[in-house]
């Protein structure tokens, strides 16, 4: 294989070649320059999802402060035992159900009840401590003269505690006439034993007034909980219980937790995205982000219910973010809320007449981030710290817009910023559009989104190599692997690897590609939806992913321009296809039977379902035995397996009937560890068969489709690399199954230092030892560096526990001239910086 690489435009060659040979040359000419690469490259993208900012990176301890969590969410109703949208339909995620208890009682909030005490807390909207803030906690104690009476709240799974840390604790209170008594609050363990000293403060009066006291930590515990207690009778009301650790990353008031902001900004973010995809557009129009309920004094800001199945305090706002960007050096790129809500959940548009308020947001936005002090929004900015202007300069006009009701609202809104703010960039995702939806929309960056498998990422390595160069730059705003081999532990070797072969791609076209971000960045271990995080915590620990270090490798060694790289494989043979066979649907219920594996004439396999099944291994749907057949009955994915990993050169026959559903059968072979080719036949809508390997379409696909209640004769050979596929006895499909790369390379200078840098990725169980010939650069050398990212396994991963299992190593190294011979370690990244001053 031969894969030219300096720049857009250029060849590339399918890998004819194999990696059992495991040599590879590397030409680099340093005098044929490729594009400059944005210095902000490199970005985050930072969205509340897995509690990623409340009980994450936003520093408050205490979770439900403002007893706002028993609020319905907003723009859902309760039907029959459900929190469903106006359309009738539950919400996106499982779990929202946990909704249903909440809504009389005060989530996360538990009574104490010491030494016989007597009473009860309650939720109450009487007398509200603000409009906005309208829940608070009735204390009754009827008698606690022996004992104490009080409030729990364990944090966001467990509060974090050490000898001598210290918590600024600050909370709301009134009383009823006749309540004198003191109010002691304490950090306690599992046993209720404190953990810190206890501090009390008195004067309660019946009007609200705020307290602040300091807590200090007199132990180590990550599971503690904060209890606010008295010993005198009386009622006590209580609002924005809220306690943070006294360190916060730059100090700051309201901050944010030291360790996760470090590990954010150890990545010297370029930009940060926010506040998020899903979160802006919200599953109801009343749940889309409004950055003006992100600001001003915490008991100001209306708590709303979050699209990932929790309310968001809005505690880092919006100010609180730009803060946070200024304090990383990145530059900020709002989305906004443009009229249409996800997608995936159920689509509402603002009703065209009413998108004022949706168009008003965005231009407020802007004067609250870059007006002086004398506008509107602007004054509030520097009434909150921040007099000189932030100087907002992207802002994105809605996430990923999927319905016929986006383009005219996207249209407005983004007419009118670029009426009144000519200047800022604007981004758009608007791929998920049908370009006829859009003629003629542009925008000045377009934003990309791919949750993909490291196979994808590895064959898509050249997707923007032939991009037309007149349309609009783009900004890959949304990357990571979710599926494949780095599917079930996220953020692996594999994974990364993945990532960062797509990423020598947009190095490679940096003059069309100005900006890169993994999606989603943090994940609280114990807060996770489905999606993972590249950066994982709890209560007192943090870890990075494999991806984690990747990407910030990426980031450190980011090239100020490419230059022409030249990768040669060896030219030897691509190994046969080996692994087990299977069947299978996609959103389909069907029937097999008489399935035979032969290999020579030999059989390997012959099916009797009539008298067992022992020795398939289901994955997904419901399978069971119907007369002499194997039933998938459910109209879902659902594939069985069988046979070995090594077994090569086969055919295999059999009958194969669809019930009901909407598409037709998969007939799996090749199937090894992660690794699967399967046989599509009616997929697509039922319009169409293909093969594909690892779900990536390999070969033509063909037309057709499969009736129900008809049986259908199935064939396919594999031998070596050859494929070839019939349906009742005709041949539909015949190719040789493509190699796919698994060694990536990518030159580059570094300006300031001058040093070339080789970053290679090499995705394979043994080292790639290769010649990388460098010319243009006249006489450098001798000293080199090279870091390496890499395991024995593909699947390793970090973990709490381990939080470096995984991690960069470098080492100083020896060239010896222009020419030299460097051995690439089996499943690594290595990022080799040649010294040429
Ligand atoms: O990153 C998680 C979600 O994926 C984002 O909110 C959304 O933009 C995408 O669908």
């Amino acid at each position: 294989m031969k894969v030219q690489s300096y720049c857009s435009g250029l060849f590339f060659l399918t890998c004819a070649g194999s990696l059992a040979a495991n040599t590879a040359v590397i030409n680099i000419d340093a005098t044929q320059k490729g594009p400059q690469i944005n210095p902000r490259m490199y970005g985050i993208f930072l969205e509340n999802l897995n509690h990623a900012v409340d009980g994450g990176l936003y520093a408050e301890l205490i979770e439900n402060r403002g007893f706002e969590d028993a609020k319905p969410p907003e723009g859902y109703i309760y039907h029959d035992g459900r929190w469903v949208d106006s359309l009738g339909a539950r919400a996106y995620d499982a779990g929202f159900e946990r909704f249903g208890y909440f809504t009389n009682g005060l989530p996360f909030w538990s009574l104490v009840k010491d030494g016989g005490a007597q009473g009860s807390m309650n939720l109450d909207m009487s007398d509200p401590l603000t409009p906005e803030s309208p829940r608070s906690c009735r204390l009754e104690i009827d008698n606690a003269a022996s004992g104490r009476l009080g409030i729990a709240n364990h944090g966001y799974w467990g509060i974090g505690v050490a000898p001598g840390e210290k918590f600024e604790l600050s909370f709301w209170a009134r009383c009823a006439d006749g309540f004198n008594g003191a109010l002691t609050a304490t950090l306690e363990d599992d046993a209720g034993d404190a953990i810190s000293k206890p501090i009390s403060v008195t004067g309660v009066t019946t009007g609200w007034k705020q307290f602040k006291a300091t807590l200090t930590g007199v132990k180590n515990d990550s599971n503690a909980r904060f209890v606010l207690a008295t010993s005198a009778k009386g009622t006590v009301w209580f609002d924005m219980i809220s306690l943070f650790p006294a360190k916060t990353f730059k100090d700051r008031p309201n901050g944010l937790r030291k360790d996760i902001a470090q590990m954010i900004a150890d990545l010297k973010p370029g930009f940060v995205r926010f506040p998020g995809g899903c979160v802006i557009e919200g599953g109801t129009i009343a749940t889309a982000y409004n950055w003006k309920n992100t600001i001003g004094p915490l008991q100001n800001r209306t708590e709303i219910w979050g699209p990932w199945n929790y309310r968001e305090t809005y505690g880092m706002g919006f100010f609180e973010t730009l803060q946070f960007c200024e304090d990383l050096g990145a530059e900020p790129l709002y989305v906004g809320f443009a009229g249409e809500t996800c997608m995936f959940r159920n689509v509402e548009d603002v009703p065209l007449p009413e998108m004022g308020w949706v168009e008003t947001n965005f231009l407020d936005a802007i004067q609250y981030a870059n007006g002086d002090a004398s506008t509107k929004w602007g004054k509030l900015r520097a009434e909150a710290g921040h007099s000189k202007p932030f100087d907002l300069k992207m802002v994105e006009v809605g996430n990923e817009g999927g319905t016929r009701g986006f383009p005219p609202r996207y249209h407005l809104v983004h007419a009118l910023l670029k009426e009144n703010y000519p200047d800022l960039t604007y981004v758009n995702d608007l791929s998920f559009l049908p370009r006829r939806w859009i003629p003629g929309e542009t925008s000045d960056m377009e934003d990309n989104h791919f949750y993909n498998s490291p196979q994808w990422f590895m064959n898509n390595v050249h997707l923007y190599d032939h991009r037309d160069r007149k349309l609009p730059p783009v900004y890959d705003g949304e990357v990571a692997v979710t599926s494949g081999e780095g599917g079930p532990d996220k953020g692996n070797l594999i994974a990364a690897l993945g990532e960062g072969a797509f990423l020598t791609g947009l190095e490679r076209n940096a003059d069309v590609v100005k900006m890169v971000s993994y999606a989603p960045l943090l994940a609280n271990v114990s807060g996770r939806t489905d999606w993972h995080g590249m950066i994982y915590f709890d209560s007192t620990r943090v870890f990075g992913t494999v991806s984690y270090y990747l990407w910030k490798l990426f980031g450190e060694n980011r090239p100020d321009y490419t230059v022409q790289t030249e990768t040669t494989l060896h030219p030897d043979k691509a190994p046969a296809i080996t692994g087990a066979i299977g069947v299978g649907t996609w959103n389909t219920s069907a029937e097999f039977k008489d399935i035979r594996v032969e290999q020579d004439g030999k059989p390997l396999y012959a099916s009797d379902f009539s008298t067992n099944i022992s020795g398939w291994r289901e994955d997904g749907g419901t399978w069971s035995i119907s007369g002499d057949a194997y039933r998938q009955s459910d109209d879902a994915v659902g594939l069985s397996y069988f046979g070995d990993e090594h077994w090569h050169d086969y055919t295999m026959t059999l009958k194969a009937r669809k019930l009901h559903g909407s598409e037709g059968f998969l007939i799996v072979f090749g199937h090894k560890g992660d690794d699967k080719y399967w046989w599509n036949v009616g997929g697509w809508g039922n319009r169409e068969h293909a093969v594909e390997f690892n779900q990536n379409t390999i070969g033509e696909h063909a037309s057709g489709s499969v009736e129900p209640n008809r049986w259908y004769d199935i064939k396919v050979e594999v031998h070596d690399r050859n494929i070839r596929c019939f349906l009742d006895g005709t041949l539909v499909h015949e190719m040789v199954a493509p190699t796919a790369d698994r060694f990536f390379a990518q030159a580059g200078r570094d300006e300031t230092s001058g040093d070339l840098i080789i970053k290679a990725i090499n995705v394979s169980p043994d080292p790639m030892n290769t010649t990388i010939n460098v010319s243009g650069l006249g006489s450098f050398g001798p000293r080199a560096l090279a870091t390496v990212l890499a395991s024995s396994h593909l699947t390793d991963n970090n973990s709490l526990d381990n939080p470096s299992n995984v991690a960069p190593v470098t080492n100083n190294f020896s060239i010896a001239g222009s020419n030299f011979v460097h051995d690439f370690p089996a499943n690594s990244l290595t990022v080799l910086r040649l010294k040429t001053r």
